[in-house]
């Protein structure tokens, strides 16, 4: 009988990856989605590249009531939580829609998991909780400065709502992973990001000026501390990324150990650097500017990653080059769709 892991927000970006690295493990993904920030499309796509049908329940994971329906209906044995808000600027204009769904639903699945005796969470958190980082590359250690967005605050209270229900025991163990960026797409080409209205990120800003739909990428500031100027991050492939996910549980049930861990490339590349990755892996010109800074943005930030590979047994092998390629790949589809 396979394990069944009960995926939140598994439509979505990350969370449709990690449904592909699940079932590639032999774990039985069931995905719960409100469909806020996915397309119900994507489980179409994700039957082909797995050839199985994922089972799926529309349900928004504030409601208490629908999301038990699953736990009831399902025996589940692990829960990767990823059904959560993530645009940092809309999280300053809208702070009581970020914490309603981002603190109420782990609240929610937290309660569920507690009253069902599922014992294994995998929560998604964000290298944000580190703010403007003290020291480079960041371990775990790195402390945990305040906060600056809504965003990024509620990812310092979940960790902190996770930690608190472990010391009471209200949850048994809970690896928490902080991403850094999350870039690319499956090499298939049928699933990637799927940006809501203008994106806020750089890549699929990068892919859809590549595209024509944007008339050029705006490089925001490149007056930084850095080598070239421009803002550095750690530029994580979504599939390293979802291994990630599976080694997190398969740790759980071997070592029953709760921690929280980077999950990045521990690397840093800054804005022209991911520009010229994209425009060499993909023998094109991009059309880009140097605009100003855009508030908010620290400088620079990138994982120290011995923690996450020692305790997951587990290490990335995709670089930028293939997130940008496979990046690609995914807009063209999406063109022709
Ligand atoms: C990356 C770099 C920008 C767009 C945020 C969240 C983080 C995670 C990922 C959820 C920055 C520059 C961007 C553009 C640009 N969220 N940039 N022009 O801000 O590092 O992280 O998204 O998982 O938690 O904090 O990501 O992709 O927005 O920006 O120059 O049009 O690209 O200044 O230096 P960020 P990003």
């Amino acid at each position: 009988m396979k394990k069944k892991i009960l995926v939140t927000g598994g439509a979505g970006y990350i969370g449709s990856h990690t449904v592909i690295a699940l079932c590639e493990a032999g774990f039985e993904p069931i995905i719960a989605d409100n469909y806020s920030n996915s397309e119900p499309w994507i489980l179409d796509q994700l039957t082909k590249i797995t050839k199985k049908k994922i089972k799926n329940y529309t349900v928004d994971c504030t409601d208490k009531d629908g999301l038990k329906k699953v736990f009831k209906e399902e025996q589940i044995y692990g829960v990767i939580h990823f059904a959560a808000y993530k645009a940092v600027g809309e999280s300053v204009e809208n702070p009581l829609k970020y914490y309603q769904n981002n603190i109420g639903s782990l609240n929610c699945v937290i309660e569920l998991m507690n009253e069902y005796g599922v014992e294994n969470l995998v929560f998604s958190s964000s290298c944000t909780v580190y703010g403007e980082a003290d020291y480079l590359p960041v371990d775990e250690k790195h402390p945990i400065k305040k906060a600056e967005s809504p965003y990024g605050y509620s990812k310092q209270v979940c960790e902190t709502l996770i930690s608190d229900c472990l010391n009471s025991n209200q949850l048994t163990r809970a690896i928490t992973l902080r991403y850094f960026n999350p870039v690319g797409a499956h090499t298939s080409g049928l699933i990637g990001e799927l940006p809501i209205g203008t994106p806020n990120n750089l890549v699929p800003f990068i892919t859809q000026t590549a595209a024509g739909i944007r008339k050029y990428l705006t490089v925001f500031g490149n007056d930084y501390k850095t080598d070239d100027g421009t803002c550095i991050r750690d530029y994580i492939h979504v599939m390293d990324l979802a291994n990630a996910h599976v080694k997190a549980l398969n740790t759980m049930s071997e070592t029953g150990k709760s921690i929280t861990l980077n999950v990045g490339t521990g690397k840093g590349s800054s804005v022209l650097e991911a520009v010229q990755s994209f425009e060499k892996v993909n023998q094109l010109k991009l059309n880009y500017r140097i605009g100003p800074k855009r508030s908010g943005d620290i400088e620079q930030i990138y994982a120290a990653t011995e923690l996450a590979e020692k305790t997951l047994k587990w290490r990335t092998e995709y670089s930028i080059d293939d997130a940008m390629k496979d990046a690609w790949r995914w807009e063209k589809n999406l063109a022709n769709k």
